[in-house]
């Protein structure tokens, strides 16, 4: 018996909206009601009923974010209307000399929108009745590249607009309120202009796998996102974490029959711009928001150019705590009619002005490079350079990646650097400033011999490795400070110093030997008296009972953080079972993949490696495995981060939170389940303690992490 091609019709329409919904609160509104797991019930239930009737996928399907084949190019698309750029300075007084101009224009109070300014790229999305139709880069603001495919792979871009509530203020003859929960009709056309960014936390991660893999790192989340944003191949887009914002109407035209308000009159042009459809930005918001689309956080109608001023003050400190990069506050006149007054050049309209802040980024002396071996044995390049601020934070080293990255940007000892920080992201040259007629040193050469031991290095890719592995003092030594860090056998007392001072004295000649110290080798150690010796010897005795997850984590594997450790720990839940697993089976586990099952197994047939492994497990180790059941203890709750975490990245705390079912948002709502509180928090805290969310001081949330 099979059901009516009518019924199997209606079930995909009925799954296709219910999973817009959840893609809506979940990417948008940042507040689930379903598990993933829920989710992707009914993605799949979807996702079947589509391959066995394909005549019944519709191209605003939900499975429909990626699929088209690669372009050869990307075609030159023209925009509704010219996307202009904006005005803009750091300086207050020309803030104040926009608002005067403004003013000048205007009748009675002036009112602004204030918002952040994105730092990422601008992107027009083009609705027609409703649907996505195309999505264009800025370009020359007349005409960009359709990138549609991959602005469909976004999960913040709805390929379909929602039937929005109605603005209460939208129609000031609508006086009674329960007749104001009537719905927003979907414009015959709608062109709205946003941003394409991509999270600090996100660029990061990605970063470090592109380093990782030996591919050269972007230089910034705007240049990341851009780029992500330009493929010719959607599938290469939707592996990038990007994030849509938007910001303006370009343009609106409603259908005679259901233009909001009903029939204006004759004479009416509801269909020409979006002030005959809106009194105000905030209206137009508004309607924005109802339609799905996300708006940048904390946007704010302030009444005056002094209002306007202590908010971007207010933003310049918050600025550390984003997870997203901004470089000023972006003020818009509120009422729409007198824009076309106002009017604009052929650069900017003369009704929005962007107050810029400083940047981040600072020009000082590169002093000196050293060479830094890492735990895999890798040489990377460091620039020491002559302290200098950026914004806020002293800077004196940053690192050059590897051998490619130092030739690329051709930077010597005694050149004048441009350095750049973003969010947490280690600082990083930018570029050398060039000084005509200053004489430079000689180009770096890496070294031919490990720094530390002296060992030949080998050249793998971009890299140049430290082959002797196992024997390199500062292999070793990393490799204990990492088996001991606070996501690994977290033993207290024993930082990097001390780690170097039992490598240097000899007493620790392999990971092992950690596990023979008593407290009176201890005590012929710089700084070490009876109490501190004793101490660090049983916690170090004490570290031998411990979960499993953290024993893996320790082990250094490559590719294998905290969160790939526990996974691997819920799946084997015996370290000897994992030890012997074929790359096969490890890839059969969820997020584990080819490169990081040949990293695995690699290092698990690794003689000297399992030596080694061998000789600390000999020492008497109790290994925990996961509970039966792996927790899903922070489902559905939302988590906000401010100020910085000192025993984890947030990267990885990111991982931590998702893994046990929670989700990372960027900023407090009522909605948000707990807010985490870091060194140097921001407004954040204030916020939250307004709204009554729950704040976690960072060890709190360790423990709710379950460490
Ligand atoms: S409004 C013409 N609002 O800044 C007015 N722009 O430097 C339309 N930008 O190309 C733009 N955040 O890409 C507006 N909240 C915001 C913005 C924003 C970032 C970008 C936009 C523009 C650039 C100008």
């Amino acid at each position: 018996m099979t059901a009516s091609e009518g019924e199997v019709r209606r079930r995909a329409d009925r799954l296709r909206t219910e999973i817009r919904r959840h893609d809506h609160l979940y990417h948008v509104e940042n507040r689930p009601e379903i598990s993933d797991g829920a989710y992707d019930r009914l993605f799949r239930e979807l996702s079947a009923i589509e391959e066995a009737f394909p005549h019944l996928v519709t191209p605003d399907s939900p499975t429909q974010r990626v699929g088209a084949d690669p372009l050869s190019e990307l075609p030159v698309v023209r925009h509704v209307a010219a996307m202009l750029s904006l005005d803009s300075s750091e300086a207050a007084e020309d803030a104040r000399r926009f608002d005067e101009r403004v003013r000048k224009a205007v009748d009675g109070p002036v009112e602004y929108l204030a918002e952040p300014k994105l730092d990422g790229s601008s992107l027009e999305l083009v609705y027609v009745n409703g649907v996505l139709d195309r999505a264009v880069t800025r370009g020359n603001g007349r005409e960009g590249e359709g990138v549609t495919e991959n602005a469909r792979t976004i999960p913040s871009v709805p390929l379909r607009l929602r039937l929005a509530e109605q603005p209460a203020t939208l129609d000031p003859s609508n006086g009674d309120p329960s007749e104001s929960a009537d719905t927003l009709p979907i414009p015959s056309l709608l062109a709205v202009r946003g941003e394409v960014l991509m999270y600090l936390s996100s660029f990061e991660e990605l970063n470090r796998s592109r380093v990782e893999a030996g591919l050269e790192p972007y230089a910034n989340p705007r240049n990341a996102s851009a780029g992500a944003l330009r493929q010719l191949d959607s599938r290469i887009t939707r592996t990038r974490p990007l994030e849509f914002f938007a910001y303006d109407i370009l343009h609106v035209e409603w259908r005679d029959d259901s233009r909001p308000g009903g029939d204006p009159g004759a004479g009416a042009a509801f269909d020409t711009n979006t002030g005959a459809a809106f009194e105000t930005d905030e209206q137009a918001a508004e309607a924005l928001q109802g339609w799905g689309l996300r708006l940048p956080d904390r946007t704010r109608k302030v009444a005056d150019i002094d209002e306007a001023i202590a908010y971007h003050a207010e933003f310049a400190r918050d600025r550390e705590d984003l997870d997203y990069e901004i470089d000023g506050v972006v003020l818009k006149l509120n009422a729409l009619a007198p824009r076309d007054a106002l009017g604009s050049t052929s650069h900017h309209p003369r009704w929005a002005f962007a107050f810029k802040f400083a940047p981040r980024q600072e020009v000082t002396r590169l002093e000196r490079i050293t060479v830094q071996v890492g735990r895999t044995g890798k040489l990377t390049p460091l620039a020491l350079l002559r302290p200098v601020e950026v914004g806020g934070v002293t800077v004196s080293r940053a690192s050059l990646h590897n051998r490619e990255e130092l030739e690329r940007r051709d930077v010597r000892e005694g050149d004048l650097v441009r350095i750049q920080r973003a969010g947490d992201v280690i600082p990083q040259v930018v570029e050398r400033v060039e000084e005509p007629g200053r004489a430079r040193s000689d180009p770096f050469r890496m070294p031919d011999e490990c720094p530390r031991c002296g060992a030949a290095v080998v050249e793998e890719g971009p890299f140049v490795v430290c082959s002797n592995r196992l024997g390199c003092p500062a292999q070793l030594e990393r490799g204990i400070e990492h088996f001991v860090s606070r996501g690994g056998l977290d033993i207290e007392g024993l930082g990097s110093e001390t780690v170097a001072l039992l490598v240097g004295e000899g007493l620790v000649r392999e990971p092992a030997d950690l596990f023979d110290l008593t407290p009176d080798d201890l005590l012929k150690l710089d700084g070490f008296a009876e109490t501190r010796s004793r101490k660090l010897v049983e916690a170090i005795q004490s570290a031998k009972k411990t979960e499993l997850a953290r024993f893996v984590y320790g082990l250094g594997i490559p590719e294998v953080g905290a969160t790939v450790a526990r996974v691997l720990a819920v799946e084997f839940r015996d370290l000897a079972i994992l030890r012997e697993a074929a790359a096969e089976r490890l890839e059969e586990v969820e997020g584990i993949g080819p490169i990081m099952s040949e990293k695995i197994t690699r290092f698990f047939n690794d003689d000297a490696r399992a030596a080694s492994v061998d000789a600390v497990l000999s020492k008497g180790f109790e290994l925990i495995p996961p509970p039966e059941q792996e927790s899903r203890a922070l489902d559905g709750k939302s988590f906000v981060f401010t100020g910085r975490l000192d025993s984890i990245t947030r990267s990885e705390a990111k991982r931590r939170v998702e893994s046990l079912g929670g989700r990372v948002v960027s900023s407090v709502s009522a909605a948000t389940g707990y807010l985490v509180l870091g060194g140097r928090p921001g407004s954040k805290a204030k916020k939250a303690e307004e709204l009554g969310v729950p704040v976690l001081e960072e060890q709190a949330f360790l423990r709710l992490l379950g460490e």
